[in-house]
């Protein structure tokens, strides 16, 4: 067990209520792969090794909890047609899974792996991924296994879903393919996941369907999740929350009953800021859900055809620059938001007894990150006490 001791912290986010308010310098402590300390600079206890921020801003690290890092291939001639004018449909998700479906598992796992690197890099410190560009059994059972086989390691995900229910394959009979997911697909990933998604969506599942896969999922214990109202109005919101699940993610188009639903229930709104941008939705309705009571996250949805972006940065900037959250609102979302999304309460705070998951800004407070958008400000990040390499 080693102790680190870093000084010099100009602002301070811990997310803990009972501490807080008396002016800096600030200083925190590491011991191994847990906060241990925390406060004024000059009440700081000895330790193995010192560092000083010089005057940076420390805070959680991210918790990103919607990712596709699974796949190969590349769409950008798809983003190329949607730049000059076509819309996003749900079609190019084929295109990810022939090329995922012929991929040696080795380039799947590295291209995976490099991924959640260049999160780390950025300050994501908890990031779930899933499956949904398999769907064959053993495709997705492929997928699941290798993301939860990383799971510890620095270039390792920390939570892994099955969404074999992300649309029905080339060629196949809807109805039999949903028998197979919440059947035989679903016992093969269960040991390797922790939750089941379902993409309610016109093109993808309807609400029954939906409402199936959760159960299915429910029956072995996994929590539920559903990707909904992403393109247009739509039942997602209500089958989530009706189903009890943890999560609806994008939520983007929502109507007055969606939005009293989330709010009266314990599911989480994810909330997908650059997949909107990307795909040119109007901005999640984030201001109208915290207003009411809501709770929501912030994540990237990181994938190759909608949003291939894995910064979490950007997702805060858009979010106070284009959704109405102030930079506190969207700090919370992007880091306790998405613990809750996952079910976790060891991350997205630096209280003491959290995992050690920290970083460091290039900027004495955190408003700079609304301020300064596209500017890279990660200075340094811990993932679980550990130093991620620059
Ligand atoms: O979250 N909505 C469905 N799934 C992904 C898109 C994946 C893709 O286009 O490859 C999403 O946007």
């Amino acid at each position: 067990m080693t102790s680190l001791l870093i000084t010099g912290i100009a602002e301070l986010t811990t997310h803990d209520p009972t501490g807080g308010g008396e002016p800096g310098p600030f200083a925190v402590v590491l011991d191994d792969d847990r906060i241990a300390w925390t406060g004024n600079a000059r009440d700081a206890p000895d330790c193995d090794t010192a560092l000083d921020a010089g005057g940076r801003a420390a805070l959680p690290g991210w918790v990103d909890s919607h990712t596709h890092l699974v796949f190969a291939g590349d769409r950008s001639a798809e983003f190329a047609a949607r730049v000059a004018g076509r819309p996003y449909t749900a079609g190019g998700i084929h295109t990810t899974v022939a090329a995922t479906r012929s991929a040696p598992t080795a380039d799947l796992d590295a291209r995976m792996r490099r991924h959640v690197l260049e999160a780390a890099r950025q300050g994501t410190t908890c990031l779930e991924t899933r499956t949904g560009y398999g769907l064959t059994v053993d495709d997705e059972t492929r997928a699941a296994r290798l993301a939860a086989a990383s799971i510890g390691d620095l270039d390792g995900v920390d939570a892994v879903t099955f969404l074999g229910a992300h649309v029905v394959p080339l060629g196949a009979d809807p109805q039999r393919y949903l028998d197979l997911v919440c059947g035989p697909m679903l016992d093969a990933v269960a040991d390797h996941v922790t939750a089941v998604d379902v993409f309610c969506e016109d093109g993808a599942f309807d609400a029954d369907a939906a409402a199936r896969v959760l159960a299915a999922g429910a029956a072995r214990g996994l929590a539920g999740r559903v990707h909904g109202n992403q393109l247009g109005p739509g039942p997602g919101v209500r089958t989530a929350v009706a189903c009890g699940a943890v999560s609806v993610d994008h939520a983007t188009h929502l109507a007055d009953d969606d939005v009293d639903a989330l709010a009266g229930s314990d599911t989480v709104a994810v909330l997908l800021p650059a997949c909107d941008l990307a795909t040119r939705q109007p901005p999640p309705p984030a201001r109208r859900l915290v207003d009411a009571g809501a709770t929501v996250a912030l994540a990237s949805n990181a994938n190759p055809g909608s949003c291939y972006t894995t910064s979490m940065g950007l997702c805060v900037a858009l979010a106070v620059l284009q959704c109405g959250l102030s930079v506190d609102e969207a700090l919370r979302a992007a880091t306790l938001g998405g613990a809750r999304a996952l079910g976790r309460d060891d991350v997205g705070h630096l209280r003491v007894g959290a995992r050690a998951d920290l970083q460091l800004l290039d900027a004495p407070t955190v408003a700079h990150l609304a301020q300064r958008p596209g500017v890279p400000l990660t200075a340094a990040v811990w993932r679980s006490g550990r130093r991620v390499p620059p």
